[in-house]
């Protein structure tokens, strides 16, 4: 840690990058950056451009949603990279990689990746938060298929991101508040 650092002159204070595809953002994202603000002086929210994936919204669509929602939030940089990201963050003045955890599902994933990064460059850590009870199980790819299939998503994503919704999927969304269990 502390090895990535882009303009030592210009001290930003504790920097983490918080990588993911965000496509869409949701609130389980949005409360991860949230209290990561809590303990670091700035979130940078990097949107990995990823073709493969084949993501429902660009890169543009997606840094426009997610920079609409931070843009009162100075200390939320929001930005997108292409190709690895340990390539990346060398390149901004951040000290960790930032990921959220759901369940232990995730576990086996985000472990491959943050070893994988630390293989890569062996200063640079990733420190994992659990998603918040509210929010452990919202993924993007469940919101997406929801609203797909036509269903609230409202409380789950920005109101924003559920009018992108909308209009990709061509589908009126219902006024449902939240989606329950027992939906
Ligand atoms: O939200 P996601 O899809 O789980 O995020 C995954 C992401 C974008 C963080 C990961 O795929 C990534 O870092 N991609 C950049 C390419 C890279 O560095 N791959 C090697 C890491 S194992």
């Amino acid at each position: 840690m502390g090895k990535h650092k882009k303009g030592e002159e210009q001290d930003m204070g504790k920097v983490a990058i918080y990588p993911g595809s965000f496509d869409p953002i949701t609130y389980g994202h949005i409360d991860i950056v949230e209290r990561a603000l809590e303990i670091f002086d700035k979130v940078i929210v990097a949107i990995a451009v990823n073709e493969e994936k084949r993501p429902l919204f660009s890169v543009e669509e997606r840094l426009h949603m997610v920079k609409a929602f931070f843009k009162d939030t100075p200390k939320v940089i929001v930005d997108s990279f292409k190709g690895l990201l340990v390539d990346y963050v060398a390149k901004t003045n951040a000290i960790v990689i930032l990921r959220g955890l759901r369940a232990t599902s995730d576990f086996e994933y985000e472990f491959h990746m943050a070893s994988m990064n630390r293989t890569l460059d062996t200063h640079l850590d990733t420190l994992f938060m659990m998603t918040s009870k509210d929010y452990f199980f919202v993924s993007s790819r469940t919101i997406k298929e929801v609203a797909r299939l036509g269903g609230g998503v409202e409380g789950l994503v920005p109101d924003l991101v559920v009018r992108r919704l909308k209009e990709k999927f061509k589908l009126p969304v219902t006024k449902k508040k939240h989606i329950r269990w027992d939906d």
